[in-house]
Parts: C-alpha cells; sequence; structure tokens
C-alpha cells in the first residue's frame, strides 16, 4: 500500500461516533422496548436501571434521567432551597450556550467566571463573584478532562452555604484522584446528547445524595406518581423516554473497554504533539491522561492564527477537531449575556483539541502521520485566514 492510500485507509477506519460501538445490542434493546408497548419511564424499567446504573459508577445515592443535561441544570435550580434574594448563579466562561438559558428560566441571572488555560475557572477566578445573593455555582469539566480545582472550590462554597452543581455533561469516564467527578457539589448533570461518550441523541441526569432533592426533582419533573411538594409552583414534563434510556444503557457496558481503548492512542496522540516546535501546551499531560476520558488531546498554540491554519489542515485530512472560532456556541462572549461579560485571562483562540478515534491497531501509526503532517506543514501559522 502506498502512503497516501495508508493515510486514507487510516481516515476512513477511525470511528469518532463511539455511540455505533454499540449499535447492535443498543437496537435489540430498543426493539424490546417498542414491542413491549411500555415507552414511558412510567411503567417501564429501563429509565430506571440507568439511573441506578449512572449513581452506581459515579457513587452517588440516586438519579433523575432527564430529557437533556439543560433541562436538568433547569429543574435543580428550580428545586434548591434558596432565598429569593439568591438570584445569581456563577458559570464558567466555557460551558454551553444552553446553560445560561436555563439559569434564566429558572429565575436567576447568570454570572461569568473566566477560565485558565485548562479552560476551568479556579477558586481566584470565582471567589470575587460570590456574594450574598449567589444562589449557586456550576462547575464544568469540560472536553473530557477534570476542573483541577474542585475539590477547593467546593470546600470553599461548603463554608459559605453555596450549593455547587458539576456540569459533567462532557465528563463521562473523567476522574480526579481516582473517583469520578460529580461526588462534589449538591449534585451533577450529565447528559447523553449525539457528541458525548454516551449517546443516545439527547437526554441527562441528575445526580445527587439527598433523597429528598431527588425526591423533589423527580416530582416537579413530572413523576406523577409522587405527591408534589407544597411550595412547587406545579409539575412539568422533563422526563426521560424508555427508547432513550434502552439506547444508553448497552454503552454503558461498553465505557470501561472505551477509556481504555481511547487511552492507548490519547497517549500517543500526546507524544505527537509534545514533538511539535509551535506547541505551547498539551492537554491533558501523559501523567495525568487516565484521569481524562481518552477522547480529546488539547493544545495550545503561540497565536489564533497558527491554531486557525491548524485547523484549516486538519479539516482537509479528515482528523476530526475543536478549534474555537468566532461565534462558538460553547464561549461565553456569544451568549448574549445581559451582565457585562467577564474579562478572559487566555485567548481561547489559541486553543485547539483533537478526538481521538477508536481505531484498530494497524491504522495507528497512519493516524498519527496524518496529525503530525498537519502540524508540520506551514508551521509558520497564518495561512488560509
Ligand atoms: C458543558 C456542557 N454543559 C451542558 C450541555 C448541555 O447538554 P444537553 O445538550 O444535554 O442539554 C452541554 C452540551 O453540549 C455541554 O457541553
Amino acid at each position: 500500500m502506498d502512503s497516501l492510500t495508508r493515510l486514507h485507509a487510516a481516515r476512513d477506519a477511525a470511528v469518532y461516533q463511539y455511540s455505533t460501538l454499540t449499535a447492535h445490542a443498543q437496537n435489540a434493546l430498543v426493539a424490546k422496548v417498542l414491542a413491549s408497548g411500555d415507552l414511558g419511564m412510567i411503567g417501564g424499567h429501563h429509565v430506571h436501571d440507568l439511573e441506578r446504573r449512572v449513581a452506581e459508577r459515579v457513587s452517588r445515592s440516586g438519579a433523575v434521567a432527564t430529557s437533556s443535561a439543560t433541562t436538568g441544570i433547569e429543574l435543580l435550580l428550580r428545586c434548591l432551597p434558596t432565598r429569593p434574594s439568591q438570584d445569581r448563579v456563577v458559570i464558567p466562561e466555557v460551558c454551553w450556550i444552553s446553560v445560561p438559558t436555563a439559569v434564566r428560566r429558572a429565575g436567576k441571572a447568570p454570572v461569568v467566571a473566566p477560565v485558565t488555560s485548562d479552560l476551568t475557572p479556579y477558586w481566584e477566578q470565582i471567589e470575587p463573584l460570590i456574594g450574598e445573593n449567589t444562589a449557586a455555582v456550576i462547575l464544568a469539566h469540560v472536553r473530557g478532562r477534570p476542573a483541577p480545582d474542585t475539590r477547593r472550590i467546593a470546600e470553599e462554597l461548603a463554608h459559605r452555604g453555596v450549593a455547587l452543581i458539576e456540569d459533567c455533561a462532557q465528563a463521562w469516564q473523567v476522574t480526579l484522584d481516582g473517583p469520578h467527578v460529580g461526588t462534589h457539589g449538591i449534585a451533577a448533570v450529565f447528559s447523553t446528547q449525539t457528541y458525548k461518550l454516551v449517546a443516545t441523541g439527547e437526554g441527562g441526569l441528575i445526580l445527587a445524595d439527598d433523597t429528598d432533592l431527588l425526591d423533589r426533582l423527580r416530582a416537579i419533573g413530572g413523576d406523577t406518581r409522587l405527591p408534589l411538594p407544597n411550595n412547587a409552583d406545579g409539575r412539568g414534563n422533563d422526563r426521560m423516554s424508555e427508547l432513550t434510556a434502552a439506547s444508553a444503557l448497552p454503552q454503558l457496558d461498553n465505557l470501561d473497554w472505551l477509556t481504555s481503548t481511547l487511552h492507548e492512542l490519547q497517549l500517543q496522540l500526546i507524544d505527537v504533539l509534545e514533538r511539535s516546535p509551535t506547541t505551547r501546551q498539551v492537554l491533558p499531560e501523559r501523567v495525568t491522561a487516565r484521569s481524562s476520558n481518552g477522547s480529546l488531546v488539547g493544545m495550545w498554540l503561540p497565536t489564533a492564527d497558527h491554531a486557525r491554519g491548524l485547523a484549516n489542515r486538519l479539516f482537509r485530512l479528515g482528523v476530526r477537531h475543536w478549534w474555537p472560532g468566532r461565534g462558538d456556541s460553547h464561549l461565553a462572549e456569544n451568549w448574549r449575556l445581559t451582565q457585562p461579560a467577564c474579562h478572559g485571562l487566555v485567548d481561547l483562540r489559541c486553543y485547539l483539541d483533537i478526538q481521538v478515534p477508536v481505531l484498530d491497531e494497524e491504522h495507528r501509526a497512519a493516524y498519527l502521520e496524518l496529525v503530525d503532517r498537519a502540524l508540520h506543514d506551514g508551521s509558520g501559522g497564518g495561512e488560509h485566514r
């Protein structure tokens, strides 16, 4: 096989949509649900099984499955015991556009904390934003890596009686000093949207330990078997369907295999990126790579032009990546906030990450060569503006 054919074969063999790896098992379970006619959470058992299994994985007492993580965040904020004057919720500068919307729909105002080069805020960025009127802080573990300062943020907020919500939408299989992320605050929210490690199209889960809070979330979120709490302003429908849960369950069975497979290629990719002369920093570092879920390797480049040039070359070579260019919905500058935007500490346009595909061993060397080519062509940056 000539060199170009080898590279094209690697590109074509790369599996980026990990959910397809369990498509047969998902089909079988979804078919069973369809045949049973028990399509809704009330009357079925798959949503309940999913809740129990995810709570166990993350070491939380219970979970409530929702139609999306966004819905979960909104429901959670509605159910938190806060005073009416506590109308502010701190959210990170890198997250997702629907999070500030969920905050607003829950009757609160989002306040944005700037992020550092880990793409998450540290306590230093959050502390100045905390006041009498702060109801909660949402801390997101983004790009498949843990927010490094989670423990300190959790402790400081606990002292001040402010609720911490961990946004784990992108953090399936992410750990921090051993345990899975999602245990530090009052609750954590996971997503099963299409691009997540467990992907069902749409879906979410709220995890917590407080059984009263879990019951409240269930009752207000639409479980009509539970009495509505006296002070609730009504019952909504935030439920996950049985079909969604049936699609998620086989993916849970495969998660440990998936992350250990991804970690193998991720480590090799880290080496390739570290060898590039234009790389300023690689995330995660080799030593902490196993606390990430293996799905991404990020890098900081000297200028936005370098990052944009690399993004163009990766695109042409068919290597899946994310570069937060103009208008990107992950960035606070694009959220139409009513509060003035925070002053960024880092220029996010100098960041880029590459998604790690599931790839059989015979194609890995060629895949790494593809990435290496993109890194070394046009290393002066600035082309294709
Ligand atoms: C960090 C983060 N938070 C929240 C969400 C919202 O998740 P969902 O699409 O399930 O509502 C996303 C989705 O991409 C996300 O990346």
